[in-house]
C-alpha cells in the first residue's frame, strides 16, 4: 500500500500537514487489524520514500519522530498479535538510535507468522535493485560475467515474501512513485481517491472485491486459463 493523501487530509481541515501523518498512523493500526481479520499474510506499507527527504525539514523531522514513537509504542502489541515486523530501505541515513530500535523490533518479532508487516522507509525501488546487484556481486564476484533472476532474487529486499497480489494507492495519484518496482511486475494495481487517513476496512474490502474480478493471465490467453486452477507467475529462471 502506498499511504498517500495525509497532507491533503489535514489541509482540508485547516490543520498543519503533520496532523495528517499523525492521523494516518491510526489507519496503519486499522489496516494491521483488518489484514489479520481477513487472514492476509503480507502487508507492505510505503512510509517514506527516498525522494521524501526533499520535503521541508520540519516535516521530515516530524515523520522520523512519529516513526520512532510508533515503534516504541506499538511493537509489543504487534508481537502479542503474532505480527512479524520488517523494515526495508536504506537505513544508513537514519539516526543510530532509530536503527537500533528497528533491529531490536525485528529480532523480537522474527518468529511470528500471523502477518508479516513490512514498512518501507527511505525505500526506493531502484535503490532496491541496485543494492541487490551490489550485494550479489560482493558474495559472488564470478557472477559479474552473467547472472539470472534467481541469482538476484535472494538479495532483493523481500526475498522470502511472495510477489504482491494487490497494490493499493490512496490519495488519487495513479503512479508507483519508485515503490517496489521489481516485485510489482505482475501485481494488480488499485487506485482510490480516498485519502489515507480516511481509508478503512470497508475501503479495503472494496479493493479486494475489485481484485477478485481481475483475471490474472501472466502472459497466457483467457482461454488457456478456463478450467485450470489459479495460475502462478511464470518462473523466469
Ligand atoms: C503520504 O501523504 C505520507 C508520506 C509521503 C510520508 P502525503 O504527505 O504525501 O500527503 P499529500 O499527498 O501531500 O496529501
Ligand atoms: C509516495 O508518496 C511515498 C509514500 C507514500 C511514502 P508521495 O506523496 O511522496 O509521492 P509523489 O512524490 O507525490 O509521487
Ligand atoms: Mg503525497
Amino acid at each position: 500500500m502506498i499511504m498517500d493523501g495525509n497532507g491533503r487530509w489535514a489541509k482540508k481541515r485547516f490543520m498543519p500537514r503533520v496532523m495528517g501523518h499523525k492521523r494516518g498512523l491510526e489507519t496503519v493500526r486499522a489496516m494491521v487489524k483488518a489484514c489479520i481479520e481477513r487472514k492476509i499474510e503480507y502487508l507492505t506499507l510505503f512510509a517514506f520514500s527516498s525522494e521524501n527527504w526533499r520535503r521541508p525539514e520540519e516535516e521530515v523531522t516530524f515523520l522520523m519522530q512519529l516513526f520512532m514513537l510508533a515503534l516504541e509504542n506499538e511493537v509489543s502489541k504487534l508481537h502479542q498479535n503474532g505480527v512479524k515486523l520488517k523494515i526495508i530501505g536504506d537505513l544508513s541515513r537514519f539516526d543510530a538510535k532509530l536503527v537500533d530500535m528497528v533491529r531490536r523490533s525485528e529480532a523480537l518479532t522474527a518468529s511470528n507468522d500471523k502477518l508479516t508487516l513490512t514498512i518501507a522507509a527511505n525505500y526506493g525501488g531502484r535503490w532496491d535493485i541496485m543494492q541487490a546487484v551490489q550485494s550479489m556481486l560482493k558474495d559472488h564476484p564470478d557472477l559479474a560475467a552473467g547472472f539470472n533472476e534467481s541469482d538476484l532474487q535472494p538479495y532483493l529486499s523481500m526475498p522470502n515474501a511472495p510477489e504482491p497480489d494487490l497494490f493499493i494507492r490512496t490519495g488519487g495519484e495513479q503512479r508507483i512513485s519508485n515503490f517496489l518496482l521489481w516485485q510489482l511486475a505482475y501485481t494488480e494495481l488499485y487506485f482510490t481517491d480516498v485519502l489515507w487517513p480516511d481509508f478503512d476496512g470497508k475501503e479495503l474490502d472494496r479493493a479486494i472485491l475489485s481484485y477478485q474480478h481481475r483475471e490474472r493471465r501472466f502472459g497466457r490467453t483467457s482461454e488457456q486459463l478456463r478450467g485450470s486452477e489459479q495460475l502462478k507467475p511464470p518462473d523466469h529462471a
